[in-house]
């Protein structure tokens, strides 16, 4: 097309209203939640980037396919089809569905991971993590040193660090490192995509150990688009060839279908493994539901059997991540500092580096999340020392997590252009006044993932 605009590939079928608080109701609503935007209603949001899963909008073939949903408890028609998409897409040989993708984690891990044990990811995700340290086993991030520096620009800063990978089997030996799992993209290192030659030098590791290797593959489509818009040889493969190259190199995968299923809920285990397979579906079967619809209604199946197709769409695609880097680029263009280069399905913006005056242990990124709802109504998530860092026993100061982050996540195909240019201007209004945001103090916390209920107030 001889034209630059990049449009929504879709027009709008179904319409949800916005609730347009005010200043005064904002700010009553923070008090209520104690500045906690986890507290926040999502009817006092104007624009909900706290995350980009579940979030998203179905398309019409996605909600006539949920009239076509078979509910039958054994062998449903909607488990064949979903069955039979999963397959061509992963190649992967046994198929298990679960509610999402916490449920695969934790049933992969349970059949898998014993007490002792090490798990290296690029960077789990948290869940992924607490259901590692839940059997007892220790969760490793191996992800290259750039992926934790903010403004190192790279084209896959989600890569799993090869050498540290070799010297911790050889450190630790093979026999105690179960899976060796990669994350794509790598949500918690900023959304960074994964090359192919990175998960085919994994692979190399694994075969050479004799280690299993496991995809985390949440965002695998637009994993699979930055590979063919970065990796040289992949310019002409489609999204749906980059992918299953992607899983042909791995034994398996988990995948939270409220990502790139495009569905509201839903998930899957898939392997190579007869053996994993079948102690994975007994547990399924104790804690998800019968092996043909895993915790899920038909009617989910049918719905993310259909995404899973729409997803890799090309068009879709294009607009997706060009949308991401459209605000990334919105904002940092007027000075704003974010995690460089902006990754797939969120904007990191760098508070550490915004609100130099404010200290690690007075939660820099929290007081910015707060200060975006506040002026704007945009709610986002801090990435920071509320969420990662370690309280101090004593009461002293935190130990401060690696980055203080807020991640606007952007939900997929539910927001327009002019939606983004209103968070860009909020971002960018909220940032010039930088200087005049206070610190945080934390006054309840409960023992642990403090984020979600710790109340706060400004120092
Ligand atoms: N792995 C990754 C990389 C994720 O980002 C998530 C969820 C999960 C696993 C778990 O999947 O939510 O279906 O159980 N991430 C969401 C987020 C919650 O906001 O980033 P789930």
């Amino acid at each position: 097309m001889p034209y630059n605009t990049i449009i929504e590939p879709f027009r709008i079928h179904s319409v949800e209203a916005i609730d347009l608080p005010d200043l005064e109701q904002r700010e009553a609503a923070l008090e209520r939640a104690g500045l906690n935007l986890f507290g926040i209603h999502a009817d006092e949001v104007i624009i909900d980037l706290l995350t980009d899963s579940g979030t998203g909008a179905m398309s019409s073939k996605q909600w006539a396919g949920m009239m076509r949903g078979d509910e039958s408890y054994a062998g449903s028609r909607s488990f064949f089809k979903f069955e039979s998409v999963v397959k061509g897409i992963t190649g992967l040989s046994e198929v298990i569905p679960t509610h999402q993708g916490r449920a695969a984690e934790k049933i992969l891990f349970t059949v898998a991971v014993k007490e002792g044990d090490v798990v290296p990811n690029n960077t789990h995700f948290d869940t992924t993590r607490a259901n590692v340290e839940y059997q007892g086993a220790e969760a490793l991030d191996l992800v290259i040193p750039e992926g934790t520096d903010p403004s190192a620009i790279l084209p896959f800063k989600g890569n799993m660090d090869i050498d540290a990978l070799r010297a911790t089997i050889e450190d630790v030996g093979s026999e105690r490192i179960p899976l060796v799992m990669v994350t794509v993209t790598n949500n918690s290192g900023g959304g960074q995509p994964v090359s192919m030659q990175n998960l085919r030098d994994v692979r190399a590791v694994c075969d050479e150990y004799g280690i299993p290797f496991y995809l985390d593959a949440c965002r695998f489509a637009e994993n699979a688009w930055f590979i063919k818009l970065r990796e040289p040889g992949y310019e002409d493969s489609t999204p749906r060839a980059i992918a299953k190259e992607m899983f042909s190199l791995a034994d398996g995968a988990t995948m939270s279908a409220k990502k790139d299923g495009l569905a509201n809920i839903g998930g899957f285990l898939a392997t190579n493994d007869p053996a994993i397979a079948m102690n994975a579906r007994n547990l399924l079967i104790l804690t998800e539901g019968f092996t043909t619809y895993g915790g899920l209604a038909g009617y989910d199946l049918e719905a993310i059997a259909e995404g899973l197709e729409e997803v890799l769409d090309e068009h879709y695609l294009r607009y997706r991540i060009r949308s991401t880097a459209y605000l990334a680029e919105t904002v940092a263009a007027a000075g704003v500092p974010i995690v460089q280069p902006p990754g797939g399905h969120a904007v990191y913006l760098d508070a550490a580096a915004l609100l130099p005056h404010v200290p690690a242990h007075q939660y820099p990124a929290q007081a910015l999340a707060v200060e975006l709802y506040r002026a704007g109504g945009v709610r986002g998530v801090e990435i920071g020392t509320v969420m990662f860092g370690k309280p101090d026993p004593e009461g002293g100061p935190d130990t401060p997590a690696a980055m203080e982050l807020v991640r606007l996540a952007i939900p997929r195909r539910t927001y327009t252009q002019s939606h983004i240019d209103y968070v860009g201007e909020v971002v960018i209004d909220v940032a010039s006044r930088a200087s005049d945001i206070a610190g945080l103090r934390i006054t309840s916390q409960p023992p642990w993932l403090r984020h979600f209920t710790a109340t706060f107030e400004a120092v």
